[in-house]
């Protein structure tokens, strides 16, 4: 338990100041925003930054949504599927490296048998000290709590946006399923995961209203982990191609801006203090040089280095230009903890669950 310095004061957002900070421009009245989620973020979570290794274990998936590389549709990929030998054989780079977490994602892949993935589970939980995270789409309940069963501890599923008519069109149903993330959420909660959620900022169609209620979302959702990262367009899907269009235009749109996205992450710590928050790939790829820095500025305290083998890495192309950071990236020889030093934080220890201070009501 971390108990808040006394100086520190959290702020108290309604909707209608988040909706003002989203469309605030002056870089003074900013400068103050990075700097209240910096202190909170202090405060709640310290300077620890958790380091979760991503192993990308498959990119197979039955979905079709607009905005990803991944969909069913786009058939200009060659897909994959990782062996348990090499899942396994990356949480031991994972130990190796001194991460936390290992996070097991993929597209929605039914390929993946619930059994087979239990038992990856299970050596994984039995061989090393890691928290282990699944990002594997919309599954049956059965499966979730299979996995649970195994010993899965997180799972991320991102809500996308908040705005229904904007979800249902950009995220056709599947399997003759109505599309409910906030249904599949509950349930991840009741079986006892850290449940982990998040937006993309910039979508098309997407106005500030619905950006400033999905942050509210996110309180009310009590959620341990949120990533936000902008939208980038993807040349095989229809946003990508603009070969689309909105359920209504009378909000206006959200840039996918870096400066948008740093906002979102701010404005999110400041609604969620004691969320883990992850400064992601998506920023650092519209900012190779400074974005993973600036999120950890203004609001982050996790990364998520890139541990799947280099020649799959290439194939989950959920967007282009995927930036990854990993162990040979940041500063080019000193690895990642070293650069964390050298912006003042610190690589975290041990599994970096959520932190559950007093201070919050
Ligand atoms: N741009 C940015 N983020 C994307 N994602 C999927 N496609 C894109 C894209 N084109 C994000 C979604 C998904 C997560 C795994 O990646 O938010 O939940």
């Amino acid at each position: 338990m971390r108990s808040t310095p006394s100086h520190h004061r959290d702020v108290e957002l309604h909707e209608t100041d988040i909706l003002a900070w989203l469309r605030e421009e002056d870089s003074a009245r900013l400068e103050k925003l990075w700097a209240l989620a910096d202190d909170t973020r202090r405060a709640h979570v310290g300077d620890e930054v958790h380091l979760r290794g991503l192993v990308e274990i498959s990119n197979h998936c039955i979905r079709d949504c607009g905005y990803c590389g991944l969909r069913a549709d786009n058939r200009g990929i060659a897909r994959y599927r990782m062996t348990s030998e090499e899942i396994l054989g990356c949480a031991a780079d994972a130990v190796r490296y001194g991460y936390g977490t290992v996070v097991m994602q993929a597209g929605e892949d039914y390929g993946i048998d619930t059994d087979w993935l239990a038992g990856i589970i299970r050596r994984i939980k039995a061989d090393t000290p890691l928290a282990v995270t699944l990002s594997l789409g919309e599954r049956p309940i059965e499966d979730l709590k299979a996995w649970r069963e195994a010993g899965a501890d997180r799972y991320l599923l991102r809500f996308e946006t908040s705005d229904r008519a904007l979800y249902q069109t950009i995220h056709p149903d599947a399997r003759g399923q109505v599309s409910d993330r906030f249904a599949i959420l509950a349930q991840l909660r009741r079986l006892g995961y850290e449940v982990g959620s998040g937006v993309m900022v910039g979508l098309p169609g997407q106005s500030y209203e619905s950006l400033a209620h999905d942050i509210c979302t996110f309180r009310a959702l009590d959620l341990d982990m949120i990533g936000v990262g902008p939208y980038i367009g993807h040349p095989e899907t229809p946003l990508g191609q603009g070969n689309w269009s909105p359920p209504r235009a009378d909000g206006e749109q959200v840039p996918n801006t870096e400066l948008m996205t740093y906002k979102v992450v701010a404005l999110t710590r400041l609604v969620c203090p004691e969320a883990n928050i992850p400064s992601t790939t998506a920023l650092a790829t519209l900012n190779r040089a400074e974005g993973r820095e600036l999120g950890l500025a203004r609001g982050a305290n996790v990364i998520m280095p890139n541990i799947t083998p280099p020649r799959y890495r290439r194939l989950y192309e959920i967007y282009p230009a995927k930036a990854c950071i990993d162990e040979t990236s940041p500063a080019s020889h000193t690895g990642i903890a070293a650069w964390l030093e050298a912006i003042g934080r610190k690589p975290g220890c041990g599994r970096g669950g959520r932190a559950h201070g007093g201070s919050r009501t």
